[in-house]
């Protein structure tokens, strides 16, 4: 019961890393909040973790509005009286959106993955201030350190974004107690709407421990640094990748 009693909200928790990351806090004792624009599979999510003897509840958020964010804040002070954890884990890929070398397509997959994580850690770490304290976990990418050829030039961008940013607020929300690190995955399974998942063969090639990442590898890192185990940890990096990135 490593997050006994907290308050979490964790988004893009309908599916894949974040569905993973919400049964697990669950488990270890959470009142989860499952964030997500997808709200028949969301409501699936919570309904089985509560099913499990679990705390979670699903709550229609798109990471890129700001009044949605607003309105997902004062529904958890008014039921909870707090909130403790937040996992920005909602993402898209660039093959997700019709131009990604486009000026359109870099607007939304910046919105998504980047101004998401800038709109959800500001409005709950001032928050979890008021609190007196508490954990952000921003979900980054193997992406966030280098270039590739399987990325987007996008995608890049938002990821070294969330890296980065994350640092600053660390330094920002520090003195108030309030903790703010990055998970940084490797090859995991394809996200949804992804086009280019197929090449799978050649990413386990490229991964020293010879296999791509599962979700609930992600989910372990995500819970530790969410956790009090980590206590003094902040504006830290935690690279999930099987090596590919020590090479
Ligand atoms: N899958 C990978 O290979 C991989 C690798 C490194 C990092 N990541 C990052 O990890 C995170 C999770 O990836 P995943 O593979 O679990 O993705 P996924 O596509 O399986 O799930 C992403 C979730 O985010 C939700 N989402 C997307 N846009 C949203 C929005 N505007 N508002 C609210 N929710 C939204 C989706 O509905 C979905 O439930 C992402 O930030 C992704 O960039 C993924």
């Amino acid at each position: 019961m490593r997050l006994q009693g907290k308050v979490a909200i964790i988004t893009g928790a309908a599916h894949g890393m974040g569905e993973a990351e919400a049964r697990l806090f669950a488990a270890e004792g959470a009142h989860v909040i499952v964030a997500d624009r997808l709200e028949a599979k969301g409501e699936a999510v919570a309904a089985s973790i509560r099913s499990a003897g679990f705390h979670a509840k699903f709550q229609k958020l798109d990471v890129t509005d700001e009044g949605e964010w607003l309105g997902l804040m004062d529904a958890i002070l008014a039921e909870h009286g707090r909130l403790d954890i937040l996992v920005n884990n909602a993402g898209i890929s660039g093959s997700s959106v019709g131009d990604p070398e486009g000026l359109d397509g870099w607007h939304r997959i910046i919105a998504v993955n980047q101004t998401s994580v800038f709109l959800g850690t500001s409005l709950a770490a001032e928050r979890m201030a008021a609190g007196g304290g508490g954990s952000i976990v921003n979900i980054s990418s193997i992406m966030g350190f280098v270039g590739s050829t399987s990325g987007h030039p996008a995608y890049h961008a938002s990821k070294g974004a969330v890296r980065i940013y994350s640092k600053a607020a660390a330094v920002r929300y520090g003195p108030a107690g309030v903790r703010v690190n990055t998970v940084h995955p490797g090859y995991m399974p394809a996200m949804l709407n992804s086009t280019n998942g197929n090449e799978r063969a050649d990413k386990i090639a490229a991964t020293p421990l010879r296999r791509l990442g599962e979700v609930i590898d992600v989910a372990y890192g995500v819970l530790f640094l969410a956790s009090d185990e980590a206590a003094f940890v902040t504006g830290t990096e935690l690279v999930i990748d099987g090596g590919w990135i020590a090479q």
